[in-house]
This record gives structure tokens, sequence and C-alpha cells, in this order.
């Protein structure tokens, strides 16, 4: 909706180039600026920092005010009073489900957890000691050779199942990139288990004796599920809807989305946080890796901290602060040394001019991955849970993308390189 209008003055261009300025139901208005290319004109956002590259209407992030919505539901109510699948549900459909529409959900997503057979036979082309989210990236591409059945994207139908057999397979190939690396026999899913039972059973049991989930590690497990779901037009979630938007299969559409959560800037970092605190190992180092963190020279950043969007705390942190405590209370690991290393390094931080100056709090990703390490979880596995628990922010905004007429994404440049020249002879 445009009822603002903006007026651009460029130098060597006599008229007043005039733009519609849009507004949604949250966050700041945007000037439109796809007239600018019939004006000879780009716009330049290096980085997308001042870009809004859709409309959408999932999830919203106020970055100063710390707010993280789902369909308008604040991060920590749904944190603590939802379950994963209820928020699935929320991110597709853009409305909680009632309890009929719920059990439906939860029971065809438990129906649809098994793979097929011959996908367990690409694992074997990786060795033992692949970095999972390697495998992950290869395995969840394998997807798109199965399922022909269902995947003319113009089709809701054909979207909605896509939706179901990501978010029900994902957890299961996730659990079997830990098993092959262990030379430990797949585990089956399992349809008397909630989802997260499910996965720390498919991830912890063998065949050899029964499993029985702990409920407060599968509840933390939930939760940690919920915190990473979705934050709108992520770098992962950006490069899922580029790559749909040529009208590539869905399957190799959140391939493409794992392969860019790897990176340690993105979902890379819970790992690199673990990494990190493990090498100052003793809060006495702390001083010496906040003065790198500073160096400007140092290309060492505190992982964990930051973040493009959040100019505050970024509220999942918080929640899962207080989960980690829940956890390691649980486990009797209140004196980890890394947990006790991580609540200093934050302390510190938010004390020291250099961060309270460029706003660098503590992201999702500074506990997460001291809940999953306490959970038995190791350490290259942490983005593979940030992966699964993406899928559905992924795949609802691949949905919402196909849901409306839409265009192929094709930025421009400014183009640095040499001007025309012959061939020289
Ligand atoms: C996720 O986008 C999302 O929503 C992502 C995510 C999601 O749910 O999808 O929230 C998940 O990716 C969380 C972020 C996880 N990454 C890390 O924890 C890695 C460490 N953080 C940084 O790499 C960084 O903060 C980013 C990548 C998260 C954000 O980088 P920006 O927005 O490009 O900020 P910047 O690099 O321009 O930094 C601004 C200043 C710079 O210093 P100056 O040039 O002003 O002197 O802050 C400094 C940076 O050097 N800075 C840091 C820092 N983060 C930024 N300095 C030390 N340690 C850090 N962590």
């Amino acid at each position: 909706m445009a009822d603002k209008k903006a007026y651009l003055k460029v130098d060597g261009i006599d008229e007043t180039i005039e733009l519609p300025v849009l507004h949604g139901t949250e966050g700041p208005d945007v000037v439109d600026v796809r007239a600018l290319v019939s004006k000879g004109l780009f716009t330049y956002d290096p980085g997308f920092m001042s870009t809004a590259a859709c409309d959408s209407a999932i999830t919203y992030i106020d970055g100063g005010k710390g707010i993280l919505l789902h369909g308008g539901y604040p991060i920590d109510q749904l944190a603590e009073k939802s379950d994963y699948m209820e928020v699935c549900y929320l991110l597709l459909n853009g409305e909680l489900p009632n309890a009929e529409q719920k059990e439906k959900f939860v029971s065809t997503v438990k129906n649809h957890t098994m793979v097929h057979e011959q996908l367990s036979h690409f694992f074997n082309g990786f060795r033992r000691d692949a970095h999972p989210m390697a495998i992950m990236c290869g395995v969840v591409g394998a997807l798109s050779a199965f399922y022909h059945d269902s995947l003319d994207i113009d089709n809701e139908h054909h979207r909605e199942v896509c939706a179901y057999r990501l978010v029900a397979k994902i957890p299961t190939i996730a659990a079997m990139c830990y098993k092959y690396s262990l030379g430990q026999p797949f585990m089956f899913p399992r349809n008397d288990l909630s989802y997260a039972e499910n996965f720390l059973y498919m991830m912890f049991g063998t065949p050899c004796e029964e499993y029985k989930p702990n409920p407060v590690l599968a509840k933390a497990m939930d939760k940690i599920f919920i915190l990473h779901a979705d934050h709108e037009q992520n770098a992962s979630t950006s490069t899922v809807r580029l790559a749909g938007s040529s009208g590539a299969n869905p399957f190799a559409c959140i391939a493409s989305g794992i392969a860019a959560l790897w990176g340690p800037a993105h979902g890379g970092a819970n790992e690199a946080v673990l990494n990190m605190l493990e090498e100052i190992g003793d809060a006495d180092n702390i001083p010496e890796f906040i003065a790198k963190a500073k160096d400007p020279n140092d290309p060492f950043r505190l992982m964990g901290f930051g973040h493009r969007v959040y100019r505050n705390f970024d509220p999942r942190a918080k929640v899962m602060k207080v989960s980690c405590d829940e956890v390691l209370k649980e486990l009797g690991l209140e004196n980890d040394p890394l947990l006790k290393i991580a609540k200093q390094l934050e302390q510190i931080a938010l004390e020291d001019e250099y961060f309270v100056e460029r706003k660098l709090y503590p992201n999702v990703d500074f506990y997460s991955g001291i809940i999953l390490k306490a959970i038995g979880i190791p350490t290259n596995m942490f983005t593979v849970i940030f992966a699964l628990s993406r899928t559905i922010g992924w795949i609802s905004h691949w949905n919402e993308f196909h849901s409306s007429p839409n265009k192929i994404g094709r930025p421009r440049q400014l183009y640095t390189g040499p001007t025309m020249r012959d061939y020289p002879g």
C-alpha cells in the first residue's frame, strides 16, 4: 500500500524521480525503487543492509527492541506455551491449529518420517568422518531424485506434500548422519514418540536395548527446534527463496539453504561458539580473546555475538539461556566449565565499550551449543540441528513465494571491470 512518496533528485537527470513509499503492518516503510531501472539507475546495497527483497507475512523482527514474532506471536510465548509441531503448522498456515488440525498435522508428519531405502545408500559414498553438514547437503539434495508424484510447484497440494515430507524426514536424515559417523546402524523412526523424543531416539537409541528419551532433554530439544524455526529473510532463507524463484525442485532448494546455513557467520556459529569456548579453555584467557575480537587487524570474532538485525538482546538467546540452566541442572552439570566461561565472557563483553557501542549482544547461537553438548550431541552436529529446525522456515518461505504471482530473482551490479576493448591481433 502506497500513500506516501519519495522524491529523488539525481545530478545529470533533469526530472525529479517520484517513488512510491509502501508500508506493511509492522516495521519500516519501504521505498519502491522498481522504476529506477527505466531511468538508467540501480540501487546499490551489498549485504542487503537496507533492502527488503520481498513482502512476507510469516515472521517479523524488530531488531532495536529485540522482538521476534511468528504469525504475530512473540517467540518467548511460543517457546513457553507451544511446541515445535504447532509452530510448524503456524509458519506454514499463518494461524495456530485447532485441536483437530494439530492432531491431523502431527499424524501426517509421523507417517512420513521414514526415508526411501534407496536414500540410505547415498551415505556409503561419504567417508565416516565427513562433516555431517556435507552429508546433509548431499542427502537432502538427493531427495529431489525421489517423489516425482508431487512436484508441480504451482499446485498448492503438491507444495503441502513437499512441506510434510521435509519436516518429517529431516530429523531421520539428521540422525542418520550421526549414526553413519559412529558406524552404528540407522534407527527407524517410531510413531509412538513425539517429534523431539523421536529425534533423540534415532540419535542415541540402538537395536541392542530399549532407549527412553529423557523428558527434560526432549522438552529442551523441542524448545531448541522452536527457537531456530524461522527468522525472516536471513541468508539461508533468502537463498532458498532465490533458488525457488527459478522453479527449482523444492528439495534441491532446501539443500541450497543447508549450504548457506553452514557458514560460521550464520548457522555454523553454534559449532564455532563451542570451539571458541574450548579454545579459551579458562576464564583467565578471556581478556586475550576479547582483545583479539576488538583488533581490526585480527579476523577473529566473538562467535555467538552480534547480529545483522538485532541491536539488542536476541530474544531467542534469552530463552536459550534459561533452558541451558534447566538442562545443566537436570544433568547435574551446573558447574560445567564451558558454561562458566560463557557466562563470564558474556558479562565482560556486555560491559566492554567496543561491544556496547556496536550493540553486539549474544545471539541465538551463544547458548545453544552448550545445551546441545550437555544433551550429548557432538559439536559438528550442532549446525545440523539448526538446519533440521530451520527446514520448516525455509519451506514456509518457499511455499509463500509460490503462493502468489512471482518473478525470478535476478539482482544487478555496479560493474567495475574493464571497459570494452578489442581482442588483440
Ligand atoms: C545467525 O540473519 C539472521 O537472522 C541469522 C540468524 C538466523 O536465525 O537465521 O539469526 C542466525 O546467523 C546468528 C549470527 C551467528 N553468527 C555469529 O555469531 C558469528 C559472529 N558474528 C559476526 O560474524 C557478525 O556479528 C554477524 C555476521 C552476525 C553480523 O555481521 P554484520 O551485520 O555484517 O555486522 P558487521 O560485520 O558490519 O559488524 C559491525 C561491527 C564491525 O566492526 P567495525 O567495522 O564497526 O569496527 O561490529 C564488529 C565488526 O567487526 N563485529 C564484531 C562481531 N560482530 C560484529 N566484532 C567482534 N565479534 C563479533 N562477533
